[in-house]
């Protein structure tokens, strides 16, 4: 294999952004737009990468390395066109280094894809040529170098827009930047390569006549996608490229056998994983390095973001970050997952809870309007309905731990630090603080106490004492069970919610 160096040109100001964040930064699918052309770049196993970075490259910079360690970083302090800038990319590695291929691309195409990368430089190689364009043939060539072919198609040089004739603007075969050239050639030429034309900047895109006028073969292909050359801009031009991207992704999932209902409304960030069987519904949003297994269904209305679903379970109309769900296990709708949130397998997380550094165990269920908060709850547990888990005592944070099987009342407050044994229970209502222990029950909610006809004696005249009054005296009509309850205390643990 021919040594290849791969150089990016990230340098450039972006300024139609309007942004404090540098263009090449902006993300896409997840990830910086110099992050996939990086990414599609890896893909080639370069001998070098080379990245050139000029504004804002104190953000630019450590953003590169972060993702592609090995990168050479060439800085060039003024950005006086793309010639220059390749010139301070060789300069970066020495001449004397440079053999082989040198291919030069833009970061900011996110779409661009190493097949395509591959496609250039296996014609560059098979044609021995000095320079070979990846070119576009597109319907808007306004802005763009403009590739001029002489007789028999053969390549004699790139226009500029603002130099170009009348009858040059009209070709609508353009120069997308990606060049492959043989590194030999380039040293010399961008030794050539001047700056008298209307931007008064070095262009790159001279090599190519420089090429013809030394009887060197250039050669020009045509990209399959004319979006995987187009660069982002602005921010309507990213967003458009973004959902041409989500396309492509979600599109690459259903050939891998995932069902999704509704790919207009379905987002799948370039990191995320999911497996054959998985069913997406409309709304969803799969983020960072989420990975959902087999039979999961997410959805609708969902958002996750570098969580793991496990096979088989179900996700409903909920937001989860940094979370485990495992196999089998059903959560939402209207459930909030924050990170560190670990759910068993067949555990459940139910409608409008939330929860936070909390594991969950296997089969173990919080069903009902509850936040679980820096808790662990041991396998079959259920938590009853409207449990807060009260861990923060203003100054700090405490922890909770829930037994195995325990079942715990309903609007519980559990006042951490509190541990709460395996098989233990707690009545309804219960303020729990420290230690329940195995097998006991919690109860700390006073005897409640009848007042007979009381609304007869403080609610006079009105719809309710004439109700009471209806129903007799003495009488707890169909509610008498409730008020036997509370006889009781201490021997059942009432209002428990089970589902
Ligand atoms: C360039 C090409 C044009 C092509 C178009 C495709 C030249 C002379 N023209 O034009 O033929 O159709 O791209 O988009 O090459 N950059 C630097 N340092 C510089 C100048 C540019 O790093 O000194 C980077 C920019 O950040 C950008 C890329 O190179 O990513 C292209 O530069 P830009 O000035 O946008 O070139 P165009 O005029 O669009
Ligand atoms: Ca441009």
């Amino acid at each position: 294999m021919t040594e290849l160096t791969v150089v990016v040109l990230a340098a450039g100001g972006g300024t139609r952004m309007k942004s404090k964040t540098p263009k090449v930064l902006h993300e896409v699918c997840g990830r910086s737009m110099v992050g996939h052309v990086l990414a599609a770049v890896r893909e080639l196993g370069p001998s070098r990468v080379v990245t050139v970075v000029g504004h804002q490259r104190e953000l630019v910079e450590p953003h590169v390395a972060g993702l592609l360690p090995d990168a050479v970083v060439a800085v060039q302090e003024e950005q006086l066109g793309t010639a220059h800038a390749v010139r301070v990319a060789v300069e970066a590695v020495g001449h004397d280094g440079l053999g082989g291929t040198v291919l030069v691309a833009y970061g900011d195409t996110p779409l661009l894809r190493a097949e395509s990368l591959r496609r250039l430089l296996d014609d560059h190689a098979a044609d021995g040529n000095a320079v070979t364009v990846l070119s576009g043939v597109v319907v808007e060539p306004f802005g763009y170098g403009r590739i001029v072919r002489g007789g028999g198609g053969v390549v004699e040089a790139i226009v500029e827009e603002r130099d170009a004739t009348d009858e040059q603007r009209a070709i609508n075969e353009i120069n997308s930047g990606i060049l492959a050239f043989d590194a030999a050639f380039l040293a010399d030429a961008l030794g050539r390569i001047g700056n008298d034309n209307a931007k008064g900047e070095y262009y790159l895109t001279d090599a190519v006549a420089l090429a013809r006028a030394a009887g060197l073969p250039v050669g020009a292909r045509p990209v399959d996608d004319p979006a995987e050359i187009e660069g982002a801009n602005d921010r309507a031009q990213l967003a458009a490229l973004g959902r041409l991207l989500n396309q492509r992704i979600v599109t690459g999932w259903m050939r891998e056998g995932v069902t999704v209902v509704d790919p207009a409304t379905t987002w799948i960030d370039a990191d995320a994983e999911l497996a054959p069987d998985v069913t997406v519904l409309p709304g969803v949003q799969l983020l960072g390095a989420t990975k959902v297994e087999e039979d999961a269904v997410v959805g609708p209305d969902s958002t996750l973001r570098d969580c793991e679903v496990g096979a088989g379970a179900k996700v409903v109309r909920t937001h989860a970050e940094l979370a485990v769900i495992g196999a089998e296990a059903n959560v939402g709708p209207f459930s909030y997952l924050r990170p560190g949130t670990v759910l068993g397998a067949k555990g459940k997380i139910g409608g409008f809870v939330e929860t936070k550094n909390a594991t969950i165990g296997d089969g173990a269920k919080v069903p009902h309007l509850s936040y679980v908060g820096d808790a662990e709850i041991g396998e079959g547990a259920n938590i009853g309905a409207g449990t807060i888990f009260a861990n923060y005592d203003g100054v700090d944070k405490h922890r909770t731990t829930v037994g195995k099987h325990a079942k715990t009342g309903s609007n519980n407050t559990f006042v951490a630090p509190v541990s709460i044994g395996d098989g233990a229970g707690t009545g309804g209502g219960t303020v729990v603080r420290g230690v329940v222990p195995a097998g006991a029950l919690a109860v700390s909610a006073g005897p409640m106490r009848i007042m007979e006809g009381w609304a007869q004696r403080r609610r006079p005249g009105t719809e309710q004492a004439a109700a009471a009054e209806a129903a007799g005296p003495g009488t707890a009509g169909e509610h008498e069970a409730s008020h036997n309850a509370s006889q009781r205390v201490g021997e059942t643990p009432a209002g428990a919610s089970e589902s």
